[in-house]
């Protein structure tokens, strides 16, 4: 018995601090949370000014099946018609658990499937067939993912003939001292704000990768340059 309390005075302390604490249960990092948390407060502004009229744009006649890379808190799940049947993949616990209160809280006509995973995950390739996609959907997250080509390549085989990518990203600027700038700060930017990397050509690894512009256009804010575009596989 005294055998018993001792082993119950020892292991209750540590089963009430794995759930608060990181360091006996480890979770996503606290850096990590805090993004999730800020995110929607720190993008509001850019998002009335100029992004959320974009996503509309972007996203309002999207039908069929759909993959949403990265799909963060959700930003854009109001946005899908009816007709759109989403996978929403997003690695973050924590974006996705705002995500998934946003489509409790706002209207969401479309059909959402939310899966916690990162694109490269291998569950994502038993699960996405080759040539089975209508539409991909990245938007501010190619600047993330750890290998753009990889990533490339994986939707240029998950998409059906004619399917399309839809993109609004932010880009490596032409302009200087603006390119220089996002060269020299995208180490420190990258531990920052989560992977994202400022100096990415990302328009052009695009291309390079066999899409093809239906449509494109490139928005330049004074300190970082935007690019949205309809491209075909
Ligand atoms: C800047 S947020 C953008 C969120 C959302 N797409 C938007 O437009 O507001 C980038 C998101 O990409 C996710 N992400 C990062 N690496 C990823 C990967 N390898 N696969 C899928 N998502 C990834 C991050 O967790 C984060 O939620």
């Amino acid at each position: 018995m005294p055998g018993r309390r001792l082993a119950a005075f020892l292991f209750a302390p540590i089963l009430v601090l794995s759930f608060y604490n990181p360091f006996i249960m480890p979770r996503e990092s606290f850096y990590a949370r805090l993004f999730a948390k800020a995110y929607d407060p720190v993008m509001e502004r850019l998002e009335e000014r100029l992004l959320l009229s974009r996503r509309q744009e972007l996203l309002g006649n999207v039908a069929g099946k759909v993959l949403e890379v990265g799909s963060g808190t959700g930003v854009n799940f109001p946005l899908y018609a009816p007709e759109a049947q989403v996978l929403a993949v997003e690695p973050s616990a924590a974006m996705m658990g705002r995500a998934r209160r946003k489509l409790e809280e706002v209207p969401v006509v479309a059909d959402i499937e939310l899966v916690q995973a990162s694109l490269e995950a291998p569950e994502l390739e038993q699960r996405i067939a080759p040539e089975s996609l209508d539409y991909i959907v990245c938007t501010l997250v190619l600047c993330t993912v750890p290998d753009l080509t990889d990533a490339l390549s994986r939707f240029q085989r998950w998409l059906r003939p004619g399917g399309r990518l839809l993109a609004m990203e932010h880009i490596h600027d032409s302009r200087q001292p603006q390119k220089w700038l996002q060269q020299k700060f995208t180490p420190l930017w990258k531990h920052m704000a989560e992977g994202c990397h400022l100096n990415r050509p990302t328009d052009r690894l695009l291309k390079e990768a066999g899409f093809r512009p239906v449509r494109e256009d490139y928005l330049h804010t004074k300190w970082i340059p935007f690019y949205w575009a309809v491209l075909e596989k």
